[in-house]
C-alpha cells in the first residue's frame, strides 16, 4: 500500500550508530557485573559500580526514575525473575542472579540483561541459564527484514521447549526500543510463527526471554516491582537490543554485535564490521 508509514519508530543508519554507543555502555557494565558478582557482594554494591560506570561514560540511566524506579540496575536473585530492586543482602554461593541494565546516550537507549551464577555452579541452574541465553540468540537471529514478529517469539519458545520442562513467562516479554526504553511492539516469548507485523529495516527490538525451573506463573511483591515465581522455583533472564539492518541483525548490546553466533549459524549480519 503506497504512502503507508510504519507503526514503529524507524531508525536511520546514523541513529543506529547512536544506539550502538548506548549499547556498548550496557555491554561494558554487564561484563563488569559478571566479574563483580561473587559471594558476599551485595546488589547495592553492584548498583553503585554501574552508576559510576554510567557517569564515567557520560551516559544516563534508562531505569533510574522510570515510573519511580530507584536504581540503575535490576538485580533479581533466585525465585525473583525480573525487576528486583538492589538491596544490602550479600549474594550467597549457589545463588542465580539476573542483572538488567539500560543506558541512554544522546537520547538513544540500549537495554540488556545477563544471568550470573554466584560462586559454585549448580548443574540445573547452568542448564536453565544456558537454555534461556540460547533462546534469546535464536530470537535475535530472526530479527531480519521480511520475517514476521512472531517468528522471533516462536524461535525463543521452541528453543526452551526442546531443552526441558521449563516455565516460560507470558506476562512479560521483549519490546521495541529507541528514543524510549519501552516502545511498540511487544515481543512475546511464545507463539506460532508467521504472525504479527512484518519486520522492516530500521526497527530495533529488545529480546528478553525469562524462564523458570518450575511453573511459568509469577506475582509482584508489595514493593510493586519485584516479580517472583509463585512456586518459588528459580529463574533465568537474558536480554539484548538488536537493530534490524539491510544486512541482517546487529546486536547493539554485544561487543561483537553477535558476530560469533551469527557466523557459526550462517546468518547474514553486519556485526563483524562493527565488532569491538
Ligand atoms: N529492562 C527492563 C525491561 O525491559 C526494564 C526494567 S524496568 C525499570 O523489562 F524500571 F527498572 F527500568
Ligand atoms: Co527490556
Amino acid at each position: 500500500m503506497f504512502g503507508r508509514k510504519s507503526k514503529f519508530e524507524i531508525k536511520t543508519p546514523d541513529q543506529f550508530l547512536l544506539m550502538r554507543k548506548a549499547g556498548l555502555v550496557v555491554a561494558d557494565v554487564l561484563a563488569r557485573m559478571q566479574v563483580e558478582a561473587v559471594p558476599g557482594v551485595t546488589t547495592d554494591q553492584l548498583d553503585r559500580i554501574a552508576r559510576e560506570m554510567l557517569q564515567a561514560a557520560g551516559a544516563e540511566s534508562s531505569f533510574l526514575g522510570y515510573f519511580g524506579y530507584p536504581s540503575v540496575i535490576c538485580a533479581s536473585v533466585n525465585e525473583e525473575v525480573v525487576h528486583a530492586i538492589p538491596n544490602p543482602r550479600p549474594l550467597q554461593d549457589g545463588d542465580i542472579l539476573s542483572v538488567d541494565f539500560g543506558a541512554i546516550v544522546e537520547g538513544w537507549n540500549g537495554d540488556a540483561a545477563v544471568t550470573i551464577e554466584i560462586g559454585t555452579a549448580i548443574e540445573k541452574q547452568t542448564a536453565l541459564s544456558k537454555t534461556t541465553e540460547l533462546s534469546m540468540w535464536a530470537g535475535l537471529a530472526k530479527a531480519a527484514a521480511g520475517n514476521r514478529l512472531s517468528d522471533i517469539s516462536h524461535a525463543v519458545e521452541k528453543t526452551i521447549r526442546n531443552a526441558g520442562p521449563y516455565g516460560i513467562l507470558e506476562e512479560y516479554g521483549g519490546h521495541g526500543i529507541g528514543t524510549k526504553m519501552h516502545m511498540d511492539p511487544l515481543v512475546p516469548n511464545y507463539g506460532e510463527p508467521g504472525h504479527g507485523p512484518e519486520l522492516v529495516v530500521g526497527m530495533a527490538l529488545a529480546i528478553e526471554p525469562m524462564a523458570t525451573l518450575g511453573s511459568r506463573h509469577v506475582r509482584t511483591l508489595e514493593d510493586d516491582w519485584t516479580v517472583v515465581t509463585t512456586d518459588g522455583s528459580r529463574a533465568a533472564h537474558w536480554e539484548h537490543t538488536v537493530a534490524i539492518t539491510e544486512e541482517g541483525p546487529w546486536v547493539l548490546t554485544a561487543h561483537d554485535g553477535g558476530a560469533a553466533y551469527f557466523q557459526a549459524h550462517g546468518i547474514p549480519s553486519p556485526a563483524a564490521k562493527f565488532a569491538v
